[in-house]
């Protein structure tokens, strides 16, 4: 306990367990142990704990953060099912709750998954208990009647589609606090000229609103940075799972933006009647069996000269993922909370240079929606970039230019100094095959429309 008490007065670390993941194996150690003791102060096994009360709140938003991905043993989820059984009869009868009772159920369970909790709401009790109620008890409720009356622009009836949907229903992937800091708005041309000075950007003019798709949009950090970006913009955001529209509404009318949510399938959007400036598609094509046949709908919505940016999955530089996921699946660990629980823990022992180990330093790995949508997709196609040249030949669009850490243009441009433009695929796969760890960030890239 005076260990803790050392780390619990830390203001920074409270900040950081607040503000998002947490993404470090050292760390998740120290905080695994410190929830024990906070289990121990609700049982009563522990007196003290009262003292600790702003650290343990923040520990118990960052376990709801994470979703429950650390460690648990046992003897602590049987303590865990008494303490929260206590709770709930409490809250139902309107009688007195112990603060340790709420805050550590809350560091184990999401509170609003406790019977009776939604009674809690509107209480007069301290801050950490107040932050906890309105993060899981009122949000989540919020989430319920957004995603009731979410309009859905499609059907979903491809049996991927539905096998995906299924994925992100339960576990809606980012799950994310804070938006990125906004700039002032730029136009689109703008925008492209500075990140490819030398690119063969045909102007596209146009009228006074950038109308843009973001398909499959996730949990809305995606819709909402790029509403922010651009001069302007007025946003539809689409995706399979109503979970994830739900929190991207929600987080979304904070902020007071022009982004509009709906249910659909890409596969099946092009019926949609509307026409886009702009089309972003970043970790969701490969989610598709042929994510070509989504890229082709999605070219079909876009206005002639219109800018598409894609996110697609490297297969070479996926290759040390592709060794964990070969593992997860080998083992058969199943894709549930447990199973992903299971399958941390044994990595995370894994000595350096074990295959697959890499996936331990990735921030994915350290929540369970993340996990899930690392290793254990249920759907992850993934590209080469011969393959998406000769699509873009094809479909005979324009290569505009990858979105890449400034220190690998620099790499390649000094390796290739008769591509100033950088739009040479060609020898982006050389460049490539010689650094296959060049799009562990997904190949992200623009493309306009002829
Ligand atoms: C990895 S998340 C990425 C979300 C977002 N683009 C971002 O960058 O944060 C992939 C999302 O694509 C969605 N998705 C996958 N297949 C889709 C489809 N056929 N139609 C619409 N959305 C789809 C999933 O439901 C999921 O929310």
């Amino acid at each position: 306990m005076i260990g803790l008490k050392s780390i619990a007065g830390d203001p920074l670390l409270r900040q950081l367990m607040v503000a998002g993941r947490v993404s470090d194996p050292e760390l998740e150690r120290v905080l695994t142990v410190a929830r024990r003791a906070l289990l121990d102060w609700a049982c009563g096994t522990n007196a003290s704990g009262g003292e600790l009360i702003d650290f343990f709140g923040a520990l118990a938003e960052q376990c709801f953060l994470n979703e429950y991905a650390f460690a648990e043993s046992d003897d602590e989820h049987v303590a865990v099912a008494r303490i929260a059984a206590q709770l709930s009869e409490r809250a139902r009868a309107g009688g007195y709750i112990p603060p340790a009772w709420l805050i550590a159920t809350a560091a184990y369970r999401p509170l609003h998954a406790v019977a009776g909790t939604e009674a809690l709401l509107g209480r007069a009790c301290p801050t950490p208990i107040e932050r906890l109620l309105v993060l899981q008890v009122q949000e989540p409720l919020e989430e319920r009647t957004i995603r009731a009356a979410l309009p859905a622009l499609t059907p979903i009836a491809d049996g991927v589609s539905r096998t995906v949907q299924a994925q992100y229903e339960e576990n809606p992937y980012p799950r994310w606090v804070m938006a990125a800091p906004a700039g002032t708005p730029i136009a689109l041309d703008d925008d492209i000229r500075r990140k490819f000075p030398l690119a063969p950007l045909r102007p596209r003019g146009g009228g006074e609103h950038l109308d843009v798709l973001i398909a499959g949009c996730g949990t809305g950090a995606h819709p909402v940075e790029t509403c922010r970006r651009y001069a302007f913009a007025r946003v539809l955001a689409v995706d399979l799972s109503r979970a994830s529209l739900a929190y991207a509404a929600r987080k979304t009318r904070a902020l007071a933006l022009p982004i509009e949510y709906a249910q659909a399938d890409i596969l099946a959007l092009g019926t949609l009647e509307r026409r886009f400036d702009l089309i972003e598609a970043s970790g969701s094509l490969q989610c598709l069996a042929d994510p070509q046949a989504g890229w082709r709908v999605l070219l079909s919505l876009l206005k002639p000269g219109g800018l598409m940016q894609l996110g697609l999955y490297s297969k070479l530089a996926r290759a040390d993922i592709n060794a964990a996921r070969t593992y997860v699946k080998e083992l058969g660990f199943p894709g549930t909370l447990d199973g992903i629980r299971r399958f941390r823990q044994e990595a995370l022992a894994w000595p350096d240079g074990t295959p697959g180990k890499s996936v331990t330093r990735l921030g994915d790995f350290y929540s369970t929606s993340g996990c899930r949508d690392l290793l254990f997709h249920v759907q992850e196609y993934q590209h080469d970039l011969p393959e998406i040249a000769a699509f873009i030949a094809t479909e005979k669009l324009r290569f505009l230019g990858f979105d890449l850490d400034i220190r690998v243009v620099h790499a390649y441009a000094a390796e290739n100094p008769d591509d100033p433009a950088m739009t040479d695929l060609d020898r982006w796969h050389r460049f490539e095959t010689a650094h296959p760890a060049t799009f562990v960030g997904m190949y992200q890239f623009w493309v306009q429309k002829g």
